[in-house]
C-alpha cells in the first residue's frame, strides 16, 4: 500500500512537471521574440555607433517587463509598461499608432525600436521600419507571455512643453526624503546613469562645480524626468509618482551639496 502511495505521488509530479514544461515552451516565432526583446543589437541587424540609426545598446528588457510586475514584482521600476497585454490594446502611444498599423508597429514596439535603440529622433520615426519578421516575432511573444491577462491598464501621458514645465515646476516646490530618493534613483535610474558621478546613457548628473542655481537646475531635471528628453525616458505618474520624483531630486541635491567646491 505504502509503495502504491509513493508510486501513485511519483507519476502526479511527473505529469505535473511535463505539463509544467510544455507550457513554458514558446513557437519558434515566439522565441525569435523573446531573444530580440533582450538583444541591443537585433540579431546583429543594429550596428554599435554613436550615428543616428546605430544601436544605442538599450534593449526592451531594459524599459519593459516581460511579466506582470503587479502579481510578480522584482522590485525594479521601469520607465515603460509591461508589455503583458499588448496584442489586446489596439493601438498605442496615445493613438499615434492606430488598428491599422498596430501589428505591423508590434503594438508600439516599432516606434521604441528606432528611438531609443537607434537613437532616431521622435518626429522622424516611422514606427512601422521595423523588419517584418521581427514585428511579428515581437507581437508573437507578447502573445505567447500574455494569454489572457489585460496587463496594467493605464493612460498614454505626453505632455507637451508647457505641461512639463508645469509638472517640473510643481514637483521641485516638494519637499524630499534624499534616503528614499537613493533607494529609488537605485531601482530605476542606474541602467543609465551608473552613478550620480558617473556618465553612462545618461549624463553625469553630480559634477564637481555645483550649477549656478540649484533651484532652477531642480525645476528643469523634475520637467524631464515626468516628460523625457531626447534618450531619457518619461515617466509616468503610475510609475514615478511627484513624491518619487521629489524624493530622487532630494537625493541628487545632497549629493550636489556635498561634492561641491
Ligand atoms: C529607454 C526606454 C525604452 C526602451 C529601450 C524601449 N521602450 Fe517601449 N516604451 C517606453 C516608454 C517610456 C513608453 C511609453 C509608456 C508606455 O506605454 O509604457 C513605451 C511604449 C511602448 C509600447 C506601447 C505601449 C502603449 O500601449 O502605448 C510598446 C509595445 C513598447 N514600448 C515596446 C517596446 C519594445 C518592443 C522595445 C524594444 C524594441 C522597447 N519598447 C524599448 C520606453 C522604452
Ligand atoms: C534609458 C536610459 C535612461 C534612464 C533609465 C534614465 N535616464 Fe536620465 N538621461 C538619459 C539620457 C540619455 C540623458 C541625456 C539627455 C537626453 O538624451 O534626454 C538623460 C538626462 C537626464 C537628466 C538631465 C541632466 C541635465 O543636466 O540636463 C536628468 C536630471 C536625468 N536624466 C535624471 C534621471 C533620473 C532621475 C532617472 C531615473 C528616474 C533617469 N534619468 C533615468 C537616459 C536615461
Amino acid at each position: 500500500m505504502r509503495k502504491f502511495v509513493s508510486l501513485s505521488i511519483g507519476v502526479i509530479l511527473i505529469t505535473v512537471l511535463i505539463v509544467f514544461t510544455q507550457a513554458q515552451q514558446l513557437s519558434d516565432k515566439a522565441q525569435l521574440g523573446r531573444e530580440l526583446f533582450h538583444d541591443p543589437t537585433f540579431k546583429g541587424t543594429i550596428k554599435p555607433g554613436s550615428k543616428p540609426g546605430n544601436a544605442t545598446g538599450l534593449t526592451c528588457a531594459n524599459c519593459h517587463a516581460d511579466f506582470d510586475e503587479k502579481e510578480n514584482p522584482d522590485g525594479l521600476i521601469r520607465a515603460g509598461h509591461s508589455i503583458i497585454g499588448v496584442p489586446g490594446r489596439g493601438s498605442a502611444k496615445g493613438g499615434m499608432i492606430t488598428a491599422e498599423n498596430f501589428e505591423r508597429a508590434a503594438g508600439g514596439g516599432g516606434f521604441c525600436y528606432e528611438h531609443f535603440l537607434q537613437r532616431i529622433a521622435g518626429d522622424k520615426v516611422n514606427p512601422t521600419a521595423i523588419p517584418e519578421e521581427h514585428a511579428e516575432a515581437l507581437m508573437a511573444y507578447f502573445k505567447a507571455v500574455s494569454g489572457d491577462n489585460k496587463g496594467p491598464q493605464f493612460k498614454m501621458e505626453m505632455l507637451d512643453t508647457a505641461e512639463k514645465t508645469a509638472a517640473g515646476e510643481k514637483i521641485a516646490a516638494m519637499s524630499g526624503n534624499s534616503e528614499t530618493g537613493w533607494e529609488l534613483f537605485g531601482r530605476a535610474c542606474v541602467v543609465c546613469h551608473p552613478t550620480p558621478f558617473k556618465a553612462g546613457i545618461g549624463t553625469q548628473l553630480v559634477r564637481s562645480r555645483a550649477p549656478r542655481d540649484i533651484d532652477k537646475t531642480m525645476v528643469r531635471w523634475a520637467s524631464k524626468i515626468r516628460g523625457g528628453g531626447f534618450l531619457m525616458p518619461f515617466y509616468a505618474t503610475d510609475i514615478l509618482s511627484d513624491q518619487d520624483i521629489a524624493d530622487i531630486l532630494a537625493f541628487l541635491r545632497e549629493q550636489m551639496e556635498n561634492t561641491a567646491r
